[in-house]
């Protein structure tokens, strides 16, 4: 039988729209293929959607080799006819007419078996991983949200700005930063005091990877008022948790004319903004991931089993105004609190002035107010000198937002407007004003009030998703010793 080509669509819209008796061309990879002596039964996904698309094949029509041939994992382009599913899970299947294997996949050394697989082992295999169910539903899911991004911000008159990855600067003065150089490392060029000569780089002077796009928005939004970036950000830290990365993107709005009170807002808007948007437009997707997730607590001891399902967090977050209070108060509800009394944090809390950690933000949310939290003025010692200081001399008007499962999901502050002041504690963190010349001329010129705050963009897909190792939500995860693919 010698066909024509057919239209080409993919496996969403056969699903979900394509009328029974219309001819169509689609194009995917093998899950799995049951066969009986009349009819074949071949399931194929071409990550459209999460539902595979059910082919039958009468055997009589086609080479028996390349039924053979088709295996989990192969690609196939396959043309046939819609038609009513006979079998139960979906409405339609595809009558297949014409089969190309376009490419086989040896079943003896496939490693992506119709089976469950740990995450950890398709970590390894990072490159063949987004064809499970789970890492494509987490990556559609991941695309949503990115898009949901611009959309929110574009729609409230933002301008979206591209920070430079390569900067001369330290944004959080956090040191832990990857170089960037083209000085030949066995060889470098040097002073005449032997030191590594900077001056003879790329860029005439050291270079890294950049921690924060955030000082370069600082200058946009005093000119453009609102702006965002969205990017990638470097940080060289030693962090081996399931929260961190070497590489990491993140969503920092800068807005001038806005005090701490509307940097909250923003932020409040915009996290229940991204999660209404994923419930509406990837039902599907997190239906599936809702089910892994309860499949996985089921694993779990009974005291380590969450008390919510994935989806009842996401309405958890946008069903409730988050409780904004102070750094003192929540430092005092931690001191008071049972696992401190009892020491069963890790980390007690002693006194005023104590880090966070995140057992600490956890419990904050999900024992003590059992909503999302924004914590606000910090002490000025454990954060950033860019923030703006409290008359109280103490506190910096700071602010953390922190979410059940993970603690700290965005970091920002109200900035430190005001020239004489940023010098003082600029001097104080030992940060040089002459390096950071173009910072501080906003301040001499044109100075305003102005705040904004950074977004992890993959610990809110950990949220979003139900994941629970920032390491499988990435495609390609940065950390250390991880840089394979
Ligand atoms: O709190 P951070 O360090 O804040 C800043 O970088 C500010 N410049 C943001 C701003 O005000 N514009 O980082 C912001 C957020 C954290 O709350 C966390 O969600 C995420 O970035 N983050 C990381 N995510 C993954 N891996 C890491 N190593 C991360 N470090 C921070
Ligand atoms: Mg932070």
């Amino acid at each position: 039988m010698k066909i024509m080509d057919y239209q080409k669509v993919k496996a969403i819209k056969i699903l979900q729209e394509q009328e029974v008796g219309s001819k169509v061309k689609v194009n995917g990879w093998v899950r799995t293929k049951r066969e009986s002596k009349n009819v074949v039964f071949i399931a194929i996904n071409d990550g459209s959607i999460i539902y595979n698309l059910q082919i039958v094949a009468d055997p009589a029509g086609f080479d028996e080799n390349l039924i053979k041939d088709i295996t989990t994992g192969a690609c196939l382009s396959v043309q046939g006819e819609v038609v009513e599913s006979a079998g139960g899970g979906q409405k339609v299947e595809l009558q297949a007419e014409k089969i190309d294997l376009l490419g086989k996949a040896d079943p003896d050394e496939y490693p992506l078996q119709p089976k469950r697989h740990s995450l950890e082992f398709l970590r390894e295999i990072s490159h063949l991983r987004p064809r499970t169910n789970t890492f494509s539903a987490v990556f559609r899911v991941r695309h949503a949200m990115s898009y949901a991004v611009h959309k929110f911000f574009h729609e409230r008159g933002f301008f979206n700005v591209h920070t430079p990855i390569i900067t001369a600067s330290d944004a959080e003065g956090a040191g832990e930063m990857f170089r960037v150089t083209a000085l030949d490392i066995d060889n470098p060029a040097r002073t005449e005091t032997g030191e590594v000569d900077y001056s003879m780089d790329f860029f005439e002077r050291e270079t890294n990877l950049t921690v924060s796009g955030q000082l370069e928005a600082e200058l946009f939004a005093l000119a453009l008022t609102e702006v965002y970036t969205f990017g990638p950000t470097f940080r060289a830290e030693n962090s081996n948790t399931s929260r961190h990365l070497a590489e990491f993107w993140m969503i920092e709005p800068e807005m001038a004319f806005y005090d701490l009170n509307d940097n909250m807002d923003l932020a409040e808007d915009f996290l229940k903004y991204i999660i209404r948007y994923v419930l509406e437009h990837c039902k599907e997707d997190i239906e599936f991931l809702n089910k892994r997730a309860i499949d996985e607590d089921k694993m779990k001891k009974m005291g380590e089993r969450s008390d919510m399902t994935l989806l009842e967090h996401l309405n958890f977050v946008i069903n409730n105004d988050f409780e904004r209070i102070t750094y003192t108060e929540a430092i005092n509800i931690l001191r008071n609190s049972k696992p401190n009394k009892k020491k069963k944090f890790q980390f007690i809390i002693e006194e005023w002035g104590a880090d966070l950690q995140s057992e600490h933000e956890r419990y904050l949310v999900e024992k003590h107010f059992r909503k999302p939290v924004i914590l606000y003025d910090y002490p000025k010692e454990i954060k950033a000198f860019y923030m703006r200081q409290n008359e109280d001399g103490k506190t910096v008007r700071a602010m953390d937002i922190l979410f059940p499962r993970l603690g700290e999901i965005v970091g920002g502050s109200q900035r430190e407007e005001r020239m004489d002041k940023l010098t003082q504690r600029m001097k104080e963190c030992g940060i040089s004003e002459e390096e950071l010349w173009w910072f501080m001329d906003t301040r001499r010129f044109g100075t305003a009030p102005h705040s904004g705050f950074g977004l992890g963009f993959e610990r809110f897909i950990q949220f979003v998703t139900g994941i629970g190792n920032i390491r499988d939500v990435i495609p390609f995860p940065r950390a250390r010793g991880m840089a394979e693919f």
